[in-house]
């Protein structure tokens, strides 16, 4: 959950890192800092500098970083910092430092064995500033640098580490280079010109970067380097180098308010890239980045969408299209669930990871659950060389852009883009489809990019016949079959952005509970699809009404009855029904932006949360 950056070379590595720490504050905004090997004629010394101060801790950095500027540094590292162990003050803000302060670490992830190690150190005459787990490494190493090289030391300290986690290490010792190593946490290095890097993530680096490297597990990584003798570390060149084709302006706010409002505008722009890459002119499946031998896939009895999040109910809306193309089984779990429910897996299933990022560590696991029981794995993410991307047999990529906002809005629609059109291929590889019908179906995917343009155009006007909700403060959002996840996808969105009471259910379930919450205060938003439910949608709302509550209905299509049981109905285009999710998702993204906005709350910055969950 943490942001890391590092930056060894010629150029302004202050500069690179801080910047770094700027696009990283989705990752954590609890505190920020960063360590600066600075080079005097009486040798290098670490500079640390750390904030902690809500809202402020970056600007407050610049201010101290310009004077470092003017002098030498070769290498420095920094962190953005999202409080697992020890509370969010300053002294637990990284880089952490060892005893002399000759050696400085950032981390990320949770070392499940700290306290063990602490206690040793603590015995053997190390002292401790921090409550952080974190901080062990910067003594660990201290110990470890006494008896070996740099990367021989950091193997050592990292093999006594238990727990997902990614660590960089910058020494005073070895002024032109860092040392990063990860476990399953994220980490990628990258080369510039007169600059190389490290960092969790793209858009940290992607101003400055002209090629990208995957930093393998468990192996000590040397970035720039030249004077240490490394015995056991890669540099970049022995690393992967996956293509990136990220544009640096989609990480920049462009006369945006906030990121939050900059990616719902671009979510016709992302299914457009996303469908554009899977589909050919024809209406033909383009499913060779997919890498997995049809045959098999072809032999596949049950299917296994697993997801967290904005993720997990993408994987809702795409069991509907997948069972009703291909005809196969699906089941949605929770990643985070998945696991400990002791599911019933074998060579006959196939489990979708369904990931932006590509790094969450509860779909992480749960994808290598399932392989290890013999699944056939195949990854949705937005991030090209992501772990999902490289653990999963086969990956299909979204194409929506860097997602900086913590919030998801744009990369929702390409991953519904992405199961309707692996539910469409698996339908013809199993012979339930024509490849006639299929293509029929994709061109129909690919129609409605421009419902949901016009949809994102109007958002103005959504927001202006939403405004009366925004001084409300409790909400149900209600729907029927694919519009179930829509609602779903609803609260969400307005929980973690507003911080209100926010409740989804299937609307026919309103009746066995949840209606005796319903009164005057309360606002209900239906989800109406054109479909064959429509008659069952309206009993709905004459329920709800009946109750007192103030009625919104995002309706596709003539809304007929609806108008006149509804207080207010946002109409979207009348698209098929299992592309509804497309359309009827957007005015809730919008909702819920005008809802936190008009509490005067940041878009960008929603409380305790962090963008990309990589602790358990
Ligand atoms: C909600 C949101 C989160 C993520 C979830 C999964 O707006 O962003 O719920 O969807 O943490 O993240 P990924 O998709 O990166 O695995």
């Amino acid at each position: 959950m943490c942001g890391i950056v590092g930056a060894v070379g010629t150029d302004d590595v202050a500069r690179a890192v801080f910047e770094g720490l700027e696009r990283l504050e989705y990752r954590g905004y609890d505190s920020a800092g960063l360590a600066l090997c600075v080079e005097e004629a009486s040798g290098a010394t670490l500079e640390v500098m750390k904030a902690a101060s809500a809202g402020t801790s970056l600007s407050e950095l610049k201010d101290r970083i310009g004077t470092s500027e003017r002098r030498r540094v070769r290498a420095g590292i920094g962190h953005t910092r999202w409080a697992t162990h020890g509370a969010p003050v300053l002294v637990n803000a990284h880089p952490h430092t060892d005893c002399s302060g000759r050696v400085a670490i950032v981390h990320n992830g949770i070392i499940e064995n700290f306290r063990t190690l602490r206690s040793a150190l603590v015995e053997a005459g190390h002292r401790f500033r921090s409550e952080t787990d974190s901080e062990v490494i910067a003594h660990l190493l201290e110990d470890a640098l006494r008896g070996a090289p740099p990367d021989v030391a950091l193997a050592s300290v990292f093999a006594q580490l238990s727990g997902h986690m990614a660590v960089v290490a910058l020494l005073a010792d070895h002024p032109d280079l860092i040392l990063a190593v990860r476990r399953t946490s994220p980490l990628m290095a990258a080369r510039g010109r007169g600059i190389e890097f490290v960092a969790s993530d793209v858009p940290a680096v992607l101003h400055r970067a002209t090629q990208f490297f995957e930093v393998p597990e468990d192996e000590v990584v040397v970035i720039g380097g030249g004077s240490a003798d490394m015995v056991a570390a890669r540099g970049l060149d022995d690393l992967p180098s996956p293509a990136i084709d990220w544009r640096s302006q989609d990480v920049e706010l462009g006369g945006f308010a906030s990121f939050y409002e900059m990616e719902l505008a671009f979510g016709a722009e992302a299914l457009a890239q996303t469908i554009t890459s899977l589909v050919d002119e024809h209406g033909g499946a383009l499913m060779d980045e997919l890498a997995l031998d049809p045959y098999e896939l072809k032999r596949i009895r049950k299917v296994v969408v697993v997801g967290a999040g904005t993720s997990f109910h993408a994987g809702l809306v795409g069991r509907f299209a997948i069972e009703h193309f291909a005809r196969v089984p699906v089941e949605v779990d929770v990643a985070s669930e998945y696991r400990y429910r002791d599911p019933i897996v074998d060579e006959g299933t196939l489990v979708i990871a369904v990931s932006q990022s590509g790094e969450s560590l509860d779909t992480i696991v749960a994808l290598r659950e399932a392989q290890a029981a013999g699944a056939r794995a195949i990854s949705v993410t937005n991030v090209v060389g992501s772990q999902l991307a490289r653990i999963a047999d086969g990956v299909l990529y979204t194409r929506a852009g860097p997602e900086v906002s913590v919030a998801s809005t744009k990369t929702h629609l390409a991953q519904i883009a992405a199961l309707h059109l692996l539910g469409l291929w698996l339908g013809e590889l199993r012979g339930v489809l024509f490849p006639d019908e299929a293509s029929q179906r994709r061109r129909e995917l690919t129609e409605v990019v421009g419902a949901v343009a016009s949809v994102i155009d109007a958002r103005g006007a959504i927001a202006a016949a939403l405004e009366p909700l925004t001084v409300r403060e409790r909400f149900f959002f209600i729907g029927r079959h694919v519009a179930l996840p829509v609602a779903m996808e609803g609260a969400l969105k307005l929980k973690e952005l507003s911080y209100l009471p926010a409740e989804a259910y299937a609307a026919g379930e309103l009746k066995h509970g949840p209606i005796a919450m319903l009164d005057s205060d309360a606002v209900v938003i239906a989800l109406i699809p054109q479909d064959r439910l429509r008659a069952k949608a309206l009993g709905n709302l004459e329920e709800v009404k009946a109750r007192g509550a103030h009625v919104v209905a995002v309706c596709a299509g003539e809304p007929g009855r609806v108008a006149e049981l509804a207080d207010t109905v946002i109409e979207v285009p009348a698209v098929s029904p299992l592309l509804f999710p497309l359309v009827g998702v957007v005015p809730l993204q919008v909702l819920a932006g005008s809802v936190a906005t008009a509490r005067g709350l940041n878009l960008d910055r929603p409380r305790n949360l962090a963008k990309t969950v990589t602790v358990e």
